[in-house]
């Protein structure tokens, strides 16, 4: 649905894109991961029609968004960072608004199946203006999903959010997914991505520095994390010789507690000998798995 290839895009001396590839399939809930400032939302602007490339292929629904092209001709929904609407409208006057810009007649059997998707129907009749960013998010789902596309562009829909606004976009999301859409959507905020993508992009300073499906990157990074606490802090001496048990990559110390990133699961029976052995206490002694948030600050640590 989605195949980029050698995207190029600067702003005067500043190349905000360096070569991007990516490529969603159909169906898949694509999170594209960065940090701010990374060129998620230039991206997203190139591949919705509305900013054009320096160079590069970008298939979109069969069409080359890279080249000019007219937005509407792309076939896609589109939710901006930061959606404005008319403050003096109504919910419902809102979609019907969308829809008859669009060259539509008004079919209010569909806004009210937008309305009560979104969960606005109860306050459908209210001005735009005195929405929450929930609400307006929410609207802004629906908004996109005007023209039926198959595809939708979402740039951070859940960032701006409270936990309770974003489990509602979340699960707008998942609803998306289960119409049989595909979902491109951009975020900081790596649970989201953990939560309900099926494939990742991280880009970092305008550079796709992973990008592959979720349970892979996870499978590919499940190294095991021992949180070790124990009754008085480790002597440096003790820090430099667990560093140096072969099976050890890093260690992080935060006073009585160490963090242990290891190469193996064999290195828990390791470490536990080493306390044994000179004889210091353990208070606790915990194995976790990395997550997306530890695999993206390695990448960016990484440049
Ligand atoms: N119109 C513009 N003119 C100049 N610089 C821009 C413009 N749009 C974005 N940038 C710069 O490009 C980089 C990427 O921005 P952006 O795509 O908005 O990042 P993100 O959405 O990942 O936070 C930033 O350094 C930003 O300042
Ligand atoms: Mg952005």
């Amino acid at each position: 649905m989605i195949n980029v290839r050698g995207l190029n895009k600067h702003f005067g001396n500043f190349q905000a894109l360096k070569d991007v590839n990516l490529n969603v399939e159909k169906g898949d809930i694509y999170g594209f991961i960065g940090h701010n400032g990374a060129g998620k939302s230039t991206t997203i602007s190139i591949l919705t029609g509305l900013a054009k490339a320096d160079s590069g292929t970008c298939i979109v629904n069969g069409k080359d968004a890279c080249k000019t092209v007219n937005p509407s001709d792309l076939g896609i929904g589109y939710l901006p960072e930061d959606p404005s609407f008319y403050k003096w409208m109504t919910a419902r006057e809102t979609l019907i608004y969308l829809l008859e810009s669009s060259g539509k007649k008004n079919n209010p059997v569909k806004i009210n199946e937008i309305l009560e998707w979104v969960g606005l129907e109860e306050s459908a009749g209210r001005k735009v203006g005195g929405f929450s960013r929930g609400m307006k998010q929410r609207l802004g789902i629906g908004a996109a999903l005007i023209n039926d596309p198959q595809l939708l562009f979402l740039d951070e829909p859940s960032s701006a959010l409270d936990p309770e606004g974003r489990g509602d976009v979340l699960r707008l999301i998942k609803d998306l997914r289960d119409m049989g859409k595909t979902v491109f959507f951009s975020t900081h905020i790596l649970s989201d991505v953990e939560r309900i993508c099926n494939k990742v992009g991280i880009l970092v300073n305008g550079r796709i520095v992973k990008e592959d499906r979720l349970e892979v990157i996870q499978e590919e990074n499940i190294l095991p994390i021992y949180d070790i606490e124990t009754d008085i802090a480790l002597k440096n001496n003790i820090v430099e010789d667990i560093e140096k048990l072969k099976c050890v990559k890093k260690v992080q110390t935060f006073d009585k507690r160490i963090q242990v990133l290891t190469e193996s699961h064999e290195c828990g029976k390791e470490l536990y000998r080493f306390f044994s052995d000179k004889d210091l206490n353990v208070v606790s002694f915990n194995l976790r798995k990395n997550d997306l948030e530890d695999i993206f600050l390695e990448e960016v640590n990484k440049k």
